[in-house]
């Protein structure tokens, strides 16, 4: 059955995000025969997709030999695409410059943490630092804006593709440490300044000059933390000016069309908010497969959740990511099957696709994009499924979007994710901060963020991502895991707020120089909270803690740490070791949990803090997740067995209905 094809969609200055879930897919015309290219855009509109996302590596078939452009195609592939009905999102090529390009200037290439090259061949093979680079990426953004700026086809950009990819933030060039001592020059003024900061007096690590400063790696013992902190702060505002320096081209000739760049899961190696501050829409690309074999969970839950996934893992980027965006998030590759590029590579349960689409909805993202339409027969990525098998024969993930394509019509349009009452803080330089100086294997800020978001999620609240500059107004409660660097006006920001904060332990016991406050951890957390850390420790993961909290005890985490307080005490270390010591303290308006807790224990501490904060909240789903997006209600099960949702008796079910099979989704009003 041949769907009539929809007319041209072209691009009008006026345009606003559309009110209703669009579907889009990621195609690589370069890779196919021409002949085929009609036929494909006209299954995609078949298909009920609206956007197409092309370009992102095609530099080398744009410019084969230096100067020589081959737009013909180019021009043709978006015409074609345009004609049927697609919205097109190009993205420029810079994720992989040409063979060429490299030969004739090496010093492009980026240099690992062993200082040795990494070569052409995959790609991600450029340095930020590299100026000839920035001079290429510029040019050849120039040349593509140009000439498509105004197309009326191309209504979206995307800068590079995934910066970050392939541990790409990091480079060891001659480039990077040029660039990097201008960097702490600016920073620091005086490298007597840089020499107190970094606390040079230890180990005699002393520098007459910034010019004798050189990159943290190939040491025989770990760097200071300051210099490593500081290379990671540099290699990310290397990253944000790479970025701007394209975002401001594309604005010059393209005046008007949204800006975006996909981010990834799981990354923190550069400040996301920072780049999310230049561009439009912040997009993410989707792949909890992978992500859930190198993520958090342990061996026994990856084999529960292993063709589901991580219940929390996907929802919280989405919300980190629409923090990112200020408000407007997108999903630019959805995994539509099996990837290739994990340890394992499972599939999906069938069904999957439809739920993680419309997970995406539900948590605000308003277009989602499958990576890729047709399966490759050749090169690095055979194993990755596409909409399409090799053969061009629908699989799986094309007949799942085309179930969610017809259940969108059953919805309301126009349905806006509101504000939470709790927010969580995501602060970038905190995480280069634990990753500087991790003091123990068992803290790993990332898992830590997850478990706390998951304990929320369990209990069926909603939740916003904020950093140390977003705005208070409206939040409840202000979860912080893991703020190893409170900046000072944050906390008083928070303090003047409505907000009840919790904080994780570690919360401000770095300054922004990495040392220890002056007058001991939590540093700036003193203006809400009469505490003072004398002691942490970490711990092996043949040992638990037992902590008393109410009249329970619990098994407590790989950390510890030892306050003096004048607050109220609210849990207590059992055990051998200093026992009676606080494990958890608060007043009326902020609370301190000093060791890390997971599992039905971390839920019963933030389901008492939800209500604390007078934060409404659901008996624990197990295995079930709501979120909300105006009206609309969602659960998704990511359980084995049929669960109950939590509608009320007078819910009105748009899909799906009361008992939801596993894999399956439910979607009503109230
Ligand atoms: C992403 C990348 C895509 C593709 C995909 C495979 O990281 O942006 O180009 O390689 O992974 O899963």
């Amino acid at each position: 059955m041949h769907m009539p094809l929809t007319k041209p969609n072209h691009f009008n200055a006026d345009e606003q995000a559309a009110d209703m879930l669009e579907l889009g897919v990621c195609y690589y015309p370069e890779q196919w025969p021409r002949a085929k290219w009609e036929e494909d855009a006209r299954r995609m509109v078949e298909l009920g997709l609206a956007w197409v996302r092309i370009g992102e590596f095609a530099w080398a078939h744009i410019e084969p030999r230096p100067g020589e452009f081959h737009w013909e195609w180019m021009d043709e592939a978006i015409e074609v695409l345009g004609l049927a009905g697609l919205k097109v999102i190009l993205g420029t090529p810079t994720a992989a410059p040409p063979k060429w390009l490299v030969d004739r200037h090496p010093d492009i290439l980026p240099v690992d943490a062993k200082g040795v090259v990494r070569k052409f061949g995959a790609r991600r093979h450029y340095c930020f630092s590299s100026r000839r680079y920035r001079v290429e990426s510029a040019r050849i953004v120039e040349a593509m804006a140009g000439r498509y700026g105004n197309n009326p086809f191309v209504h979206v950009w995307q800068t590079d593709n995934e910066y970050g990819d392939h541990d790409t933030i990091y480079s060891y060039s001659d480039e990077a440490q040029r660039a990097f001592r201008e960097w702490l020059a600016a920073r620091y003024g005086t490298v007597e300044e840089l020499n107190r900061a970094w606390g040079t007096s230890f180990w005699a690590m002393h520098y007459n000059s910034f010019g004798e400063v050189d990159l943290p790696y190939n040491l025989v013992e770990e760097p200071s933390p300051t210099h490593l902190v500081d290379f990671m702060r540099f290699s990310s505002d290397q990253v944000v000016s790479f970025n701007k320096a394209q975002v401001d081209i594309i604005r010059r000739h393209a005046p008007g069309r949204p800006v975006t760049h996909n981010f990834m899961n799981q990354n923190t190696d550069f400040d996301h908010y920072k780049v999310g501050d230049d561009i439009d829409i912040a997009s993410w690309d989707v792949y909890p497969m992978g992500g859930l074999i190198n993520g958090r969970l342990s061996a026994e839950d990856k084999a529960r959740y292993l063709r589901v996934g991580d219940p929390d893992q996907t929802a919280f980027h989405h919300d980190l990511y629409r923090a990112v965006g200020r408000g407007r998030v997108w999903v630019m590759e959805q995994q539509p099957g099996p990837v290739n590029w994990a340890t394992h590579n499972q599939s999906p349960a069938d069904g999957m696709v439809r739920l993680w689409t419309w997970l995406a909805y539900a948590h605000g993202v308003d277009m989602v994009s499958y990576f890729r339409w047709r399966q490759a027969p050749f090169a690095q990525e055979q194993f990755h499924a596409g909409l399409l098998l090799p053969n061009s024969a629908e699989d799986q993930g094309y007949l799942e979007v085309a179930q969610v394509a017809a259940e969108m019509k059953r919805l309301p349009k126009g349905e806006l994710r509101g504000r939470a009452q709790v927010a969580i803080v995501l602060d970038y330089e905190s995480r280069f901060a634990t990753r500087a100086l991790p003091q123990g294997r068992g803290y790993l800020a990332s898992a830590i963020a997850l478990d706390w978001y998951c304990a929320v999620s369990r209990l069926g609240v909603d939740v916003d991502f904020i950093g140390q500059h977003s705005d208070l107004n409206g939040y409840k409660l202000v979860l912080a895991p893991d703020l190893v660097i409170a900046d000072p006006a944050f906390v008083t920001r928070l303090a003047a707020s409505g907000a009840k904060a919790m904080f994780g332990p570690r919360s401000g016991s770095k300054t922004r120089d990495m040392h220890i406050p002056e007058g001991l951890p939590p540093g700036p957390l003193a203006e809400l909270l009469d505490l003072c850390v004398t002691r942490v420790e970490s711990l092996p993961d043949f040992h638990r803690e037992t902590v008393l909290y109410g009249n329970t005890s619990h098994r407590a985490g790989a950390w510890r740490e030892t306050v003096r307080t004048g607050e109220k005490v609210l849990a207590t270390f059992e055990g051998d070791y200093r026992t009676g010591s606080p494990a958890m303290v608060g007043n009326d308006k902020a609370r301190y949990l000093a060791t890390l807790a997971q599992g039905d224990f971390l839920l019963k501490l933030i389901g008492d803090t939800l209500t604390w904060a007078g934060v409404e909240t659901l008996p624990d789903l197990g295995d079930l997740r709501i979120a909300r997006r105006g009206k609309l209600n969602f659960a998704f099960n990511y359980g084995s067995a049929t669960a109950s949702v939590p509608a009320a008796s007078d819910a009105t079910f748009l899909v799906g209905g009361r008992e939801l099979d596993p894999v399956d989704v439910a979607i009503w009003t109230e």
